[in-house]
C-alpha cells in the first residue's frame, strides 16, 4: 500500500508555505515563498492577493512533486494569517485593491466613530469581540467606502469578500469558472459580522457595519469537504481550513478544556481552549471558535493577541541596528544579569489584548545612563514575556479555568532566556513539541481527519512529543510576581502618551 500524506498550506503574514506531512505528522517537504509587504501610507499595510495567490500554487506544485512517486497525497488543508482582508470580483477573478492586512491601522477613526454608536454594545454580544479595527469587518468596511463603486457593485452581488482561506479556496477550486466561496468558522469569527454561538452571518451585525449579505461566503465547519482544489490537481479534496493560530492549537492537539498554547512569531497569540461552552470575555481577551468539526459542535478558545513579539526583536536589529541577526538578542541580553531598571512596551500601533488600546504607542521607560543595550535587549524580551502574562491573567479571569502547562512554538521559541522568563512570570511550565510546523501540523491534521487518514483527535495526541520544557523558579516566580505592578505602570504610561 502507497504512503499516505497531506498538503498543508500556511498563508502568513510574511510567507506562503506549502508542506506535506506523513501520518506520524512528520514533516516530509516543505517549499516556501515571501510576498512583498506594502506600506504606502503611515500605518497601512498592504498585500497583493494575486501575488500570495501565484506563490500558493507555485510551492504547492513544487512541494507535490516533492512527494516519493509512490505516495498519495489524500488531502489538502489551509491555515491562514487571520483577518486580512479582500475584496474581488466574481467574473475577473480581481482584487478591487490590495489585501488589508490584519496589522493595517487605518481603520482606527472609523472604529472609534463605530464605537460611540447607538448598537455598539450589540457587537461585543454577539460576535464575542468589542469592536477594534483588527478585525477583519472594519476593513471590509473601509473598502466599501473608500474603492470607486465598490458599494453598489457589491449589493449587485458583483463582488465577493474573503479572508485568505476563502480567497486561495474560490481560486483553487475554479475561481471565476464556479469557485468555491466559502469562510470556516474560526476565520468567519474574527470578522465582527458572525453571532458567535449560532455561527451564521448575523443581520443586526451586518445593519450595524452597512455590509452587503450578498458578497460573503458561506461559513463551513473547520475539518470537513470544502471542495476540490483542481487547480493543482484533478481529484485532490480541500477538507481543512483554519485561522493560523487556531490551526495551532490544533497541531499542539489542545483538544481538552484548559489546554493552551502560544506561538511567539511576529506577534504572539495565545489560546486556550474553553471546550464546547461559550466563555464571555470580561477582561479583555477575545471569545473566538478554537474550530468545528463537520456534524459536531463548535469548539471555542479564548484568546489573548499581542501585535508585537518577534517584531520588537526586528526593530532592534533593523530599526536600532543593536544585533545583527534575531539570535543575537539573547547573547546581547545575557551581557546583564537584569534589566536595570528598565521596560519597553512595544506598543507600536496601539495595543491589543488585554487593553484594546489603538491610541498607545511605545516607550522606554526607566531609562537612566546605568542602562546598557544588554539592559535594553533584556527588557525587550521580558516585554513579550509580560505581554504572556497580561493575557494569561486576563483569561484566567474571564474562564477561571486554570493552565496547568503553556505550550509553545514560533521563531522565539529557541531563545532560552524568553522561555525561562515566560516560565517565571506564570510560575507554570513551558513546554515545546518536537514538530515545531503547528501551524501547517494543525491545517494537515484538520484535512486529514475529514478523509480518514487520522481515526479521531486521540489518535492525533499520540503524535505529540515533548522536545524541551522550562521549569519555573518559585523564587523567581515570586520575584516576578512583586514587580509585575512596575510593568503595568509603563503599559499606562505607554497608554497615556498615545491619548
Ligand atoms: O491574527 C493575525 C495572525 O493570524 C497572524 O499570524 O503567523 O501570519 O503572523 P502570522
Amino acid at each position: 500500500m502507497p504512503e499516505r500524506y497531506v498538503l498543508a498550506v500556511d498563508q502568513g503574514t510574511t510567507s506562503t508555505r506549502s508542506l506535506v506531512f506523513d501520518r506520524g505528522g512528520r514533516m516530509v517537504a516543505v517549499r516556501q515563498r515571501e510576498h512583498r509587504q506594502y506600506f504606502p501610507r503611515p500605518g497601512w499595510v498592504e498585500h497583493d492577493p494575486m501575488e500570495i495567490w501565484a506563490n500558493t500554487q507555485r510551492t504547492a506544485a513544487q512541494v507535490l512533486a516533492d512527494v516519493p512517486g509512490t505516495g498519495e497525497v489524500m488531502a489538502l488543508g489551509i491555515a491562514n494569517q487571520r483577518e486580512t482582508t479582500v475584496v474581488w470580483d466574481r467574473d475577473t477573478g480581481r482584487p478591487v485593491t490590495r489585501a488589508l492586512v490584519w496589522q493595517d491601522t487605518r481603520t482606527d477613526d472609523l472604529v472609534t466613530e463605530l464605537a460611540a454608536r447607538q448598537g455598539a454594545a450589540l457587537v461585543a454580544e454577539r460576535s464575542g469581540m468589542a469592536i477594534a479595527g483588527y478585525f477583519s469587518g472594519p476593513r471590509l468596511r473601509w473598502i466599501l467606502d473608500h474603492v470607486p463603486r465598490a458599494r453598489e457593485r457589491a449589493e449587485r452581488g458583483q463582488l465577493l469578500f474573503g479572508t485568505m482561506e476563502t480567497w486561495l479556496i474560490w481560486n483553487l477550486t475554479g475561481g471565476p469558472d464556479g469557485g468555491v466561496h466559502v469562510t470556516d468558522v474560526t476565520n468567519a469569527s474574527r470578522t465582527l459580522l458572525m453571532d458567535v454561538r449560532t455561527c451564521r452571518w448575523d443581520p443586526d451585525l451586518l445593519a450595524f457595519f452597512d455590509v452587503p449579505a450578498a458578497m460573503l461566503p458561506e461559513i463551513r465547519p473547520s475539518v470537513g469537504v470544502l471542495g476540490t482544489a483542481t487547480a493543482l490537481s484533478p481529484a485532490l479534496p480541500i477538507t481543512g481550513a483554519l485561522g493560523d493560530q487556531q490551526a495551532a492549537l490544533f497541531g499542539q492537539t489542545c483538544f481538552a478544556p484548559g489546554e493552551a498554547k502560544c506561538t511567539y512569531g511576529t506577534g504572539s497569540f495565545l489560546l486556550q481552549n474553553t471546550g464546547t461552552e461559550l466563555v464571555r470575555t470580561r477582561s479583555g481577551s477575545i471569545s473566538t471558535v478554537a474550530y468545528q468539526l463537520a456534524g459536531e459542535p463548535v469548539h471555542y478558545a479564548l484568546e489573548g493577541s499581542v501585535a508585537v513579539a518577534g517584531a520588537l526583536v526586528q526593530w532592534l536589529r533593523d530599526g536600532l541596528g543593536l544585533i545583527s541577526s534575531a539570535a543575537e538578542v539573547e547573547t546581547l541580553a545575557r551581557t546583564v544579569s537584569d534589566n536595570g531598571g528598565c521596560y519597553v512596551v512595544p506598543a507600536f500601533s496601539g495595543l491589543l489584548a488585554p487593553h484594546w488600546r489603538g491610541e498607545a504607542r511605545g516607550l522606554v521607560a526607566g531609562l537612566t545612563s546605568y542602562v546598557t543595550k544588554g539592559h535594553l535587549a533584556r527588557a525587550a524580551l521580558e516585554a513579550t514575556g509580560w505581554q504572556t502574562r497580561d493575557v494569561v491573567r486576563a483569561m484566567a479571569a474571564d474562564s477561571g479555568l486554570s493552565l496547568p502547562a503553556l505550550r509553545v512554538d514560533g521563531g522565539m521559541t529557541t531563545n532560552n532566556l524568553l522561555m525561562q522568563f515566560v516560565a517565571d512570570a506564570l510560575d507554570t511550565p513551558v513546554v515545546r513539541p518536537m514538530v515545531g510546523e503547528t501551524v501547517s501540523l494543525g491545517a494537515a491534521y484538520a484535512a486529514g481527519l475529514a478523509v480518514g487518514l487520522w481515526s479521531d483527535v486521540e489518535a492525533l495526541r499520540r503524535n505529540w512529543h515533548r522536545a524541551a520544557q522550562w521549569s519555573p523558579s518559585p523564587e523567581r516566580a515570586r520575584a516576578l510576581t512583586a514587580e509585575y505592578p512596575t510593568w503595568e505602570r509603563a503599559v499606562q504610561l505607554s497608554i497615556a502618551w498615545g491619548a
